[in-house]
């Protein structure tokens, strides 16, 4: 259907990048980017207007998203010749804007494109030999400058090097040891090198990935204290286990994946450079507080609960009750010990949900006088359920009583 609106339109269409790569490699397609040459903003508003889906216009970077009904969503981006510094005398056929706007991207696995217009539909166009280095397994930028340009894409090549099993060709790594040298990465703001980690640490096993940038040393470029252990190594590890566990159970229970990671990969650090470590990437002030006081609290209350287990119901829910999911992974993974493990894990599955099936307007119902009694009935009551007792409202009432 979309190259059919670009025929009508008289323009090309090509679906690019990711999709192409995660096509070819036979992984789950995540997004759609498809490219045309002229105005993407037109095309949009002319398929949506035919095919009743909602969009979205970026006047300023003459892009737009194409959300169908169910959801799914397209990025439209322009490839206009206007919109590149060339020589003008270079033949459109040689130097046509599809081509101009691949040979912007980062890396060649990433320059693939389809042509989705109808007499050419199915072509796979490759400039700049992404095909060859798929087959390859390897990372390589298409120019040497494109590390210089944007520091992101050291992150970008580590990141997709880890995703994939892919190495990280020679002169490429050559070219991001040289950027490291001249500051690249030093100079880049915390916000973009934030969100570049974020991505690495929300990858299925970051490790590698992790690892990779310690031998780069851009872990000491973001802290000079910055140093992987073994011990964070198996931390890591255990995360991973962690993770696999909860995400296989308890699949709709959602939580930001990466914090897991990030809390790992700053234990041990003291409270003054872990502050400096996350005001150098300009956490959001939540995120901080997450990163700093929740997660040496985790780590407090791990070491507690390892020195007093075996503990009641009652004191395990107490000490657990007001962490996040992300921080009962993180102590989950903390612990060595199988008897704790256990209990942590039984007090996730069965007793974080715990609450009283009556309430306030119950109590009042039963001639209590409103004030801070109230707290301690429910309170009991929760304590009562804890042990598998009170499970129905009129056990709950009577026992109010
Ligand atoms: N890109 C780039 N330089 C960057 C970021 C992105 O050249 N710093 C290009 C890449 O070539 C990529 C495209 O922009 O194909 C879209 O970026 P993004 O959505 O991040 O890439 P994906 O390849 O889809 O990555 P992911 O699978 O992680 O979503």
């Amino acid at each position: 259907d979309i190259g059919n609106a670009g025929d009508t339109l008289g323009m090309e269409i090509f679906v690019v990048g990711g999709f192409v790569r995660d096509l070819m490699l036979e992984r789950p397609i995540e997004d759609v980017d498809v490219v045309v040459e002229g105005d993407g903003i037109v095309f949009a508003r002319y398929f949506s207007s035919i095919h009743h889906c909602r969009f979205h216009q970026h006047r300023k970077f003459n892009t737009a998203v194409i959300i169908f009904e169910d959801g799914f969503k397209v990025d439209v981006a322009s490839a206009r010749l206007e919109y590149y510094a060339t020589p003008a005398a270079l033949p459109v056929v040689e130097n046509s804007s599809i081509k101009m706007d691949l040979a912007r991207r980062d890396f060649t696995i990433n320059t693939l494109a389809i042509s989705l217009n109808a007499e050419s539909f199915g072509t796979l166009i490759d400039y700049f030999g992404g095909v060859r280095d798929i087959k390859d397994k390897i990372i390589r930028i298409i120019h040497n400058l494109s590390f210089i340009e944007d520091p992101t894409r050291i992150f970008r090549a580590i990141k997709f090097s880890n995703r994939f099993g892919f190495r990280i060709g020679k002169v490429t790594a050559n070219l991001i040891k040289n950027a490291l040298n001249v500051g690249a990465v030093k100079h880049l703001s915390g916000l973009r090198v934030l969100s570049e980690l974020k991505q690495i640490f929300s990858e299925d096993n970051p490790l590698p990935a992790v690892q990779t940038m310690a031998d780069y040393g851009i872990d000491k470029v973001i802290h000079h204290d910055l140093k992987l252990t073994d011990t964070t190594c198996a931390l890591f590890r255990s995360v991973g286990k962690t993770l696999a566990w909860h995400d296989l159970l308890y699949s709709d229970d959602v939580y930001p994946r990466w914090s897991v990671y990030f809390m790992a990969w700053l234990h041990g650090y003291s409270f003054t450079v872990s502050t400096q470590i996350a005001d150098r990437l300009m956490f959001p002030i939540k995120e901080k507080e997450l990163l700093l006081e929740q997660r040496i609290k985790a780590a407090q209350q791990i070491r507690l609960i390892e020195k007093k287990h075996p503990v009641s119901n009652q004191q395990m829910y107490r000490w657990l009750i007001h962490f996040k999911t992300e921080c009962l992974l993180f102590m989950l993974a903390l612990t060595k010990k199988e008897s704790v493990r256990k209990a942590i894990s039984h007090f996730y599955t069965h007793q974080r949900k715990t609450q009283p099936l009556i309430g306030g307007k119950d109590l009042k119902s039963l001639g209590i006088t409103p004030g801070p009694v109230y707290s301690t009935i429910l309170n009991k009551i929760i304590d009562e359920k804890l042990d598998g007792k009170l499970n129905t409202m009129e056990e709950e009432i009577k026992f109010a009583k």
